[in-house]
């Protein structure tokens, strides 16, 4: 481990230089517009999985973004490792906000600012690093397999398909996933579960076109009141959906398993600081990490309707919409609950108004083993390396194939993220630490040795 410590020591600065090439490529899967960006970036992860000694390196196209592939078999009856990664990202809307350009890295503070620094080019290049480490070193202690998809912002569409058609080459015991967070460097944490998704769009129409608000208002109700109306009669008073059957399947936890996800370090007053809000918000009856990590919710991605240019315009819309999305947990089916969903909203549309719910994406919740070997293996490398037991926790966000893998290939995963909740996913200014992307690198390799070991046994 001495020769891995001393390579990555020397590297140190091309380690960061690979990773603004990477950040630099704009990879938006939703806007067709980095079309061209987005499969540079593929081409881009392809070269750097074969610099760092990777076989059967291929840009595997699919119906959608291309999934790049890589593999190092050393010895077939050692156990296998499937690392997996995106190196799509989120779009970087509102760019006003960001204090650097968001495709343009910049590091302040000891933090790497760029959209996908974290989410997730700086964590799954990590494992491309480490392995490059491991190569050089001659340490590999196990064979490992690439599969880095370039669509998982925006549902991961064409991965079922791939990953039924390459059941053979994907094998492995443990897939292996850095995209996720930890509490802090101070106290590493590995989430052990994740939550499902059901991403809907729904359409309140009233009238056959846009009136004046003068001569008709008053006279035909208002998509936008409606909508507003449908949407606020979701939650009730204490907070829980009113959808009916909604919570039917949702798994009660033990007051034990309770009481072990609220022993995690949570500072309520610096959480609300660090948002700017003076009261926090949810379910009756739950605290904020349960509420965040094994409740379902539901909520209003985006809203619009009417006139909402410059200065002012006197309209009555003649349809307003809105993005949904709820989380689900365990034992909750995504496909069940867009049903109930539409079922229900459909019924609860006043005769003024007809409304139409297109259903987008979903995902099923998960919950990854803490009892496995890869589990103890990633616990092993992170206490060698944070010099801290990690706390388990339940992650709030959602990948959806995890629980594909598990049901098409018959693999469990571990979830080693890097990454902190304070690192602006999915928002202005994403940032990663330079201390997080060296620690994954250094945590990496152990995980690897403690596998292999764990597993000869
Ligand atoms: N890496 C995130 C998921 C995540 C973030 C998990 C933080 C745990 C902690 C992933 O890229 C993501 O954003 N997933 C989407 C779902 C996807 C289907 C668009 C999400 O959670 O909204
Ligand atoms: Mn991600
Ligand atoms: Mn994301």
């Amino acid at each position: 481990m001495q020769e891995i410590k001393h390579y990555a020591e020397a590297n140190k600065q091309r380690f960061l230089e690979e990773l603004f090439e990477l950040l630099r490529l704009p990879s938006v899967s939703a806007d067709p517009k980095f079309k061209d960006d987005v499969l540079k970036t593929a081409d881009y992860v392809a070269e750097k999985l074969s610099a760092a000694g990777a076989d059967n390196v291929e840009v595997c196209t699919t119906a959608g973004y291309p999934i790049v592939y890589g593999e190092k078999i050393i010895d077939p009856s050692k156990p296998t490792v499937l690392v997996y990664g995106h190196y799509d990202v989120q779009p970087p809307d509102p760019l006003e906000l960001w204090v650097s350009p968001p495709f343009e890295p910049t590091v302040r503070d000891e933090k790497i600012f760029a959209r996908g620094a974290c989410d997730d080019k700086g964590q799954f290049f990590m494992h491309v690093k480490a392995f490059e480490l491991m190569m050089q070193t001659n340490t590999l202690p196990c064979n490992i397999k690439f599969m880095i998809e370039g669509e998982e912002e925006v549902g991961s569409d064409n991965l079922g398909s791939f990953v039924t058609e390459n059941k053979e080459r994907l094998k492995a015991d443990v897939v292996l996933i850095s995209d996720t967070a930890m509490i802090s460097l101070e106290t590493p944490s590995l989430e052990t579960g994740l939550r499902g998704l059901s991403y809907l769009e729904v359409e309140v129409t009233g009238p056959n076109r846009d009136l004046h608000s003068g001569v008709y208002g008053g006279a035909v109700a208002n998509p936008a009141t409606i909508l507003c109306q449908l949407i606020a009669s979701l939650h009730d008073a204490n907070n829980h959906i009113t959808i009916p059957g909604f919570y039917d399947d949702v798994e009660h936890l033990s007051e034990e398993d309770r009481e072990m996800l609220n022993a995690a370090p949570y500072d309520e007053e610096e959480f609300k600081k660090d948002l700017a809000v003076d009261e926090l918000w949810g379910e009756q009856g739950y605290s904020t990490i349960e509420r965040t990590g094994t409740r379902p919710t539901l909520e209003v991605n985006g809203i619009w309707g009417g006139y909402i240019g410059e200065g002012a315009k006197t309209v009555l819309p003649s349809k307003a919409s809105a993005k949904i999305s709820m989380r689900l947990v365990p034992n909750q089916s995504s496909a069940k609950i867009t049903e109930l969903f539409i079922r229900h909203f459909e019924s609860i549309a006043p005769r003024y108004v007809k409304v139409k719910v297109t259903p987008h994406h979903g995902g099923e919740p998960v919950v990854t083993p803490t009892d496995s070997i890869a589990f103890k293996a990633a616990e092993k490398a992170i206490e060698e390396s944070f010099g801290k037991k990690p706390i388990p926790t339940r992650g709030g966000g959602s990948i959806p194939i995890v629980a594909l893998f598990e049901k098409e290939l018959g693999i469990k995963t571990v979830l080693m993220g890097f990454g902190l909740d304070s690192d602006n996913l999915h928002s202005p200014n994403e940032k990663f630490d330079i201390a997080n992307y060296f620690k994954g690198i250094e945590t990496i390799p152990l995980f690897h040795r403690y596998f292999a070991e764990l597993s000869n046994k």
